[in-house]
C-alpha cells in the first residue's frame, strides 16, 4: 500500500506517519513527500527518513493546473493508492481531485464544518467556543468541505492562546491521522455519498 504526502510546513503530521511506519505498526510505504515550499522543514523530515521529495515553486508556474499536472505525475508514476494532504496550505484543482477521488485524504484543525480555511486554532478562540478538535476528512473541490472519516474533540481552557491550543491540537492530530490511514490501508472505511463509515 503505497503512499504519499504532500505538505508545506514543519511536518510534524508527516513525522507522525514516518514514525508509526519505522515502528512497524503502520503498514504503508512511504512513496513520497510532495512540498510547495523548498525551504519547509519538511522536506529535512523526508530526506532524514529517506523519502523521495517532489517539491516546487508554484511562482515558477503559470497555472495552478501547470504545477498539479506534475505532482499527478509524480503521484501516477508512483502508483501512489492514497495521498494525504498534511498542512498543504493551498487549493487543489481538478486535475489532482478528480483522479484521486476517494483515495486523497486531509487533516485539518478544527470540528468541520467550524472554523474551515487558515487560523481555524486562533479563529476557534477568538470565538469563545469551548470545544475545538480535529478532523480528517476525504478531499473533494471545496475548501475543507469533504466527506468527513473521524474526529477527535479538544477541549478549549479558560485563558487558553492560541499557542498553547495549538499544542494540544498537534498531539490530537498525530495519533488521528495515522490512525485514518491504518483504516484506509485495512479497507475498513466506505464511502456513500458525503456519509463515511468505518468498520472498527
Ligand atoms: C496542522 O495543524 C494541520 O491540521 C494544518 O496545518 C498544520 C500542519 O502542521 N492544516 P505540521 O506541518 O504537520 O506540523
Amino acid at each position: 500500500y503505497r503512499i504519499a504526502v504532500m505538505a508545506s510546513g514543519s511536518g510534524s503530521n508527516f513525522q507522525a506517519i514516518v514514525d508509526q511506519v519505522q515502528k512497524g505498526k503502520l503498514d504503508v510505504s512511504i512513496e513520497l513527500l510532495v512540498c510547495d515550499r523548498p525551504q519547509a522543514f519538511v522536506v529535512e523530515r523526508a530526506k532524514e527518513a529517506k523519502v523521495p521529495v517532489f517539491a516546487f515553486n508554484p511562482k515558477e508556474y503559470a497555472s495552478r493546473e501547470a504545477y498539479e499536472t506534475l505532482v499527478l505525475k509524480e503521484l501516477q508514476d508512483r502508483q501512489v493508492d492514497l495521498v494525504v494532504m498534511a498542512g498543504y496550505m493551498r487549493i487543489i484543482t481538478n486535475v489532482l481531485v478528480e483522479p484521486f477521488f476517494g483515495r486523497m485524504i486531509n487533516i485539518h484543525p478544527s470540528l468541520l464544518p467550524s472554523f474551515p480555511g487558515v487560523r481555524a486554532v486562533e479563529q476557534a478562540v477568538e470565538y469563545g467556543v469551548k470545544q475545538t478538535g480535529v478532523t480528517v476528512h476525504f478531499v473533494d473541490g471545496g475548501l475543507d468541505s469533504g466527506p468527513i472519516i473521524a474526529q477527535r474533540a479538544v477541549e478549549i481552557h479558560e485563558h487558553e492562546t492560541a499557542d498553547s491550543l495549538t499544542e494540544r491540537i498537534h498531539a490530537a492530530e498525530h495519533v488521528l491521522l495515522p490512525q485514518v490511514v491504518r483504516w484506509l490501508r485495512e479497507g475498513r472505511v466506505s464511502l456513500d455519498g458525503r456519509r463515511v463509515s468505518v468498520r472498527l
